[in-house]
This record gives structure tokens, C-alpha cells and sequence, in this order.
């Protein structure tokens, strides 16, 4: 039985807005973009995007098994370490982040933040958290911390794929027409998933990958057998209908977290345009590869794009703390 959302961790849908550009006009389509990222829920703005959406049923599945204290995994700048650590000052949980190297001398802004939400922070070694699904490694933890919910690094499982799909539902209840393609970033894979299973084949859903990577493909596969989703999963081209997505890797600037000059140009006059900031791990990404394609003619003359903003923006200020205040915020 799929589950249904209590109102605890329900929400008001984010706004779904149109864009006007030259671009847009000259190549003849519209693009409309889910402005997840206005979302924000509990402390700060980092519970948000998609982290919120997959963050909603674990955190109601949590409550329902009793759980008090939520455990998970990330790197020193993970959104979703940041948005677990909201997640628990904002419901009630106790929350635990595995932290990916070692404790550096000063936390960096994502870090302070999960702090000041009382996220209790243990920093293991690079080789140690390569066994964080390690069964062993699991009751080790447990042993340490006693019983916990546990969330994946990156947030993806099952509930969180399912959560995903509100995306698409959210956007049919406010949009006149279906649009043709629907546009997301992907790091785990885990939200487009969601994306393409809500789609089922009506619309094209295009993936732009945030990281250098060959198995997001079969990843995105596997993740659309996931329990929750329909069974016809699976068959090879996901979601039933050949060719209703399609992840494209052009655009991760040479790796996760990699940059150039011509991304945060972007990033910062895209702001200045239209009002709306990118972050430069993820939405920047997107963003930039969707107007390259809309620049080169991807899409026929007369198309509706839907962008997804997965949020991120919490990421912003570490970045510039480390990279020497690239991205601009005022
Ligand atoms: C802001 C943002 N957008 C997109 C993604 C990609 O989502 P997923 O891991 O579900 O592919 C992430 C996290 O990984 C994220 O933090």
C-alpha cells in the first residue's frame, strides 16, 4: 500500500513560474521552473528542494517506528547532511551525521549549521566510510549510538523516490498543459527517478548529471524498480515508454563540485537577470546545460520545458568560503 502524508509533513506547493528571455524567445519555447528551493521548512534553508521531498516520508516513517534519533552520512558540504540536521531540530529528532575525512580545525558553514541544529558530527576516515552500508559497520553504530533511523548518504531510498513523485503532481495541478520535458539535476539519481516514475512516459524527463560519472544510467534504472513504484519497472528502458528519459552527462563541468569560470559567470547573471540564484554544485550545472541545449536547438519550436530548482543555495557560502567569494549573494 502506497503511504499517505500525515499533515505534520505536508506542505503548501512551491511556485511554479515562467521565465522570459531572448533565448527562449528566438528558440520558441517555454520554460517554466518548480521553484523548490522557496520551500523552506524549520531552521535556516537548507530543509528544501529536494531534500525536503525525500526527506517527507522517512521522517513520518521514523515517527511511525518510534524511532527518536535519525543517523546518516555525507561530505563536509552535504546538503543533505544540512537538511537532516533542520529535519531533526524541526520535528523533534535527534540527529546524527557520519562525516566523510577528518574533523577540520574550523567547521565550514554547512557544518556549523548542522551544529547549532545539535546534529551530534562524527568525522570518520575516506577508507572507513566507503563501508557505511556495510552490515557490520551498522551495528557498530548502533552499539555506539543505540537504535536509529537511517538515511543513506544523499537521502535516496524508496520513500524518498516516492516523495519525489509530488514533484510531478504538485506541477499538474498548477500548470494548464502538461509541459514535454521536465529538466532536473542528479547526484544519486534518486530524485529524477521519482520524476520519471510520477511521468510515466506522458513527457520526456532530462536528467543533467552533476558529477563525472558512467553508471547513473543503470543507477537510474535500478532505482525505478524501487518498492512503492510501479512493478513494470525495470524492463531495460525505465518507466515502460523507449526513450521517456534520458540522463545527459555534458555538463558537470569535470566533476562533482568542479567548476569553471564560465559556470559562475553564469551563475551570477542569471541572477542578476532574473532574480534567481543557482548554486554552483548543482542547479548552476543545470541550468547552464539547459540553455546550451535551448541555445542549439534540443528542443522543437513550440516545446514547454520544466526545470526543476532542487534548492542547494545552503551550499553557497562554503563555497565561497573556500573558492574566495565567486558566487554572488547580493
Ligand atoms: C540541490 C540538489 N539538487 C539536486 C541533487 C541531486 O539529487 P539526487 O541525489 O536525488 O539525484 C542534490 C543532491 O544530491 C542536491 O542537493
Amino acid at each position: 500500500m502506497p503511504p499517505t502524508l500525515t499533515p505534520l509533513f505536508q506542505h503548501a506547493p512551491s511556485p511554479l513560474v515562467e521565465l522570459e528571455s531572448p533565448t527562449l524567445q528566438r528558440a520558441g519555447v517555454r520554460l517554466l521552473i518548480k521553484r523548490d528551493e522557496l520551500l523552506s521548512i524549520g531552521p535556516g534553508r537548507a530543509l528544501c528542494g529536494n531534500k525536503w521531498r525525500k526527506l517527507q516520508y522517512n521522517l513520518q516513517a521514523a515517527r511511525e517506528e518510534g524511532q527518536n534519533t535519525l543517523l546518516t552520512f555525507g561530505g563536509a558540504y552535504s546538503n543533505h547532511v544540512a537538511a537532516v540536521a533542520a529535519a531533526g531540530a524541526e520535528f523533534g529528532f535527534q540527529t546524527i551525521g557520519i562525516i566523510r575525512g577528518e574533523r577540520p580545525e574550523g567547521l565550514n558553514p554547512t557544518l556549523r549549521f548542522a551544529e547549532s541544529c545539535r546534529m551530534g558530527l562524527q568525522f570518520i576516515s575516506r577508507k572507513a566510510f566507503k563501508e557505511k552500508e556495510d552490515p557490520e559497520f551498522l551495528s557498530r553504530l548502533r552499539k555506539q549510538f543505540g537504535s536509529f533511523y537511517l538515511l543513506p548518504e544523499g537521502g535516496t531510498n524508496a520513500l524518498a523516490i516516492y516523495g519525489c513523485r509530488h514533484i510531478v503532481e504538485e506541477v499538474e495541478r498548477q500548470a494548464e498543459a502538461l509541459p514535454g520535458y521536465w529538466c532536473c539535476s542528479l547526484g544519486t539519481g534518486g530524485t529524477f527517478a521519482g520524476i520519471a516514475d510520477a511521468l510515466n512516459g506522458r513527457a520526456k524527463a532530462l536528467g543533467f548529471s552533476a558529477l563525472k560519472s558512467d553508471f547513473l544510467e543503470r543507477e537510474v534504472g535500478r532505482l525505478l524498480t524501487a518498492p512503492l513504484l510501479s512493478p513494470r519497472r525495470g524492463e531495460g528502458t525505465a518507466n515502460g515508454a523507449e526513450g521517456s528519459w534520458e540522463i545527459n552527462t555534458d555538463f558537470h563541468f569535470g566533476g562533482y563540485a568542479k567548476f569553471t569560470p564560465y559556470l559562475i559567470d553564469f551563475i551570477n547573471g542569471f541572477r542578476q537577470q532574473h532574480g534567481i540564484a543557482l548554486d554552483p554544485i548543482y542547479t548552476g550545472k543545470l541550468f547552464y546545460g539547459l540553455f546550451q541545449l535551448i541555445e542549439e536547438g534540443y528542443f522543437p519550436r513550440g516545446s514547454t520545458i520544466l526545470a526543476v530548482h532542487t534548492g542547494g543555495l545552503q551550499g553557497i557560502e562554503g563555497f565561497n568560503e573556500r573558492f574566495g567569494e565567486l558566487v554572488e549573494v547580493k
